[in-house]
């Protein structure tokens, strides 16, 4: 889940003594790079994930974004009808354009020289899509979920060909030295069983399966990958038969549940509610330890339910990593 960010006062120094805007800090490996490391100069994490974010292939596609202050993601056209496509540069070579997050990846794994192992990720294609059409604030209509119903194969074509690049954008994060990939379908939940079903599982599969392939075509040995799909309750058993190895889960589905539905096969992640940061200590700490019984040590990643908030005591974060390993150190003494 973010890790970096605005929650973090480092974070904020450092945009500002650079007078740097989201999107290039994103774009210069060093400063990507540096920011990957600052929550982990922190707290004692176990992994960390490159600075980045689920909307450069949108970039690369030739939609410009920015993320400004207190305005949120700005977008200088939004897909609006089914011609909109032929706007789309649908032969960029993603690892080409995005050969600064390949640089970013690279520099950081030397940089972390063994400490943890890195995460790279993408956006999973609805969630894209739904950027692509609704933009970054909350559309007053549902424009994405609309478009599947008014332009089903236009739909299909933009999910297409988000899967196809995200492929050889999630390929060329593991040859650039990526040990682990998360894929992100932040928006699943809106699309309710069925139209989850049509379209956003088949493309998350697609994902798992070709860039394996891929990477095995290449000789590189693929790597653990992981899926988010946040409110897909419906989905989870779909979920561990998708491909991946790690099924990731947001905060409102029962640990105990979640096991029974997706078996001894797959692993977990997550799930503790982002907003038990804003607890008190000892609520935090008994919902950490609750959170790891149910869950056990084994075939697990301990994390959030979704992303640190920007108002977030990073201080809480701290109790929240150490209450992890503390209690992970205790159950495994006993078992
Ligand atoms: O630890 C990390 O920070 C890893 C890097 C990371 C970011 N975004 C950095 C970021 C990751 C993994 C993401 C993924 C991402 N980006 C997702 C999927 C995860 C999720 O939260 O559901 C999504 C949906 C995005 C798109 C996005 N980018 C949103 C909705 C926002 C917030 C915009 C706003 O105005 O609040 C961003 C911006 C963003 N991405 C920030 C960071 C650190 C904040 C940028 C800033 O203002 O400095």
């Amino acid at each position: 889940m973010r890790q970096a960010g605005r929650y973090l006062p480092e974070y904020g120094e450092f945009k500002a003594k650079h007078n740097v805007g989201f999107f290039e800090m994103v774009k210069t490996p060093s400063m990507a790079c540096e920011i990957t490391l600052q929550p982990l100069r922190r707290f004692n994490l176990d992994a960390a994930i490159i600075f980045s974010d689920i909307l450069v292939i949108p970039q690369v596609l030739g939609m410009g974004i920015d993320i400004v202050e207190g305005k949120g993601i700005i977008f200088d056209f939004l897909l609006e009808k089914p011609e909109d496509l032929d706007k789309l540069y649908k032969d960029a070579n993603v690892c080409m354009d995005l050969k600064y997050v390949m640089d970013a990846i690279t520099l950081t794994r030397h940089t972390l020289n063994g400490q943890c192992p890195l995460f790279g990720f993408a956006g999973a294609p609805w969630t894209l899509m739904k950027f692509m059409i609704d933009g970054g604030s909350h559309s007053p209509l549902p424009k994405a979920r609309k478009w599947l119903k008014v332009y089903p194969e236009a739909s299909k074509t933009l999910l297409n060909l988000l899967c196809e690049k995200t492929v050889d954008y999630l390929v060329g994060q593991v040859k650039a030295g990526a040990q682990i990939l998360q894929v992100f379908d932040s928006c699943a939940g809106e699309l309710g069983p069925d139209a989850f079903q049509e379209y956003s599982l088949p493309y998350l599969k697609d994902i798992a399966y070709r860039t394996k392939e891929k990477l095995m075509e290449c000789q590189v040995e693929p790597v653990p990958m992981v899926v988010f799909a946040k409110d897909a309750h419906f989905a989870l058993d779909d979920l561990a038969n998708s491909g991946y190895d790690v099924v990731s889960l947001d905060w409102t589905i029962k640990p105990t549940h979640a096991r029974r539905v997706v078996g001894k096969h797959v692993s977990l992640q997550g799930n503790l509610d982002p907003c038990l940061l804003y607890a008190p200590e000892n609520e935090l700490k008994t919902e950490v330890k609750s959170m790891l019984k149910k869950f056990g040590t084994q075939r697990y990643i301990a994390n959030l339910g979704h992303g640190v908030h920007k108002d977030v005591n990073p201080d809480n974060v701290r109790m929240f990593v150490d209450a992890v390993h503390m209690y992970s150190e205790e159950i495994n003494a006993i078992s």
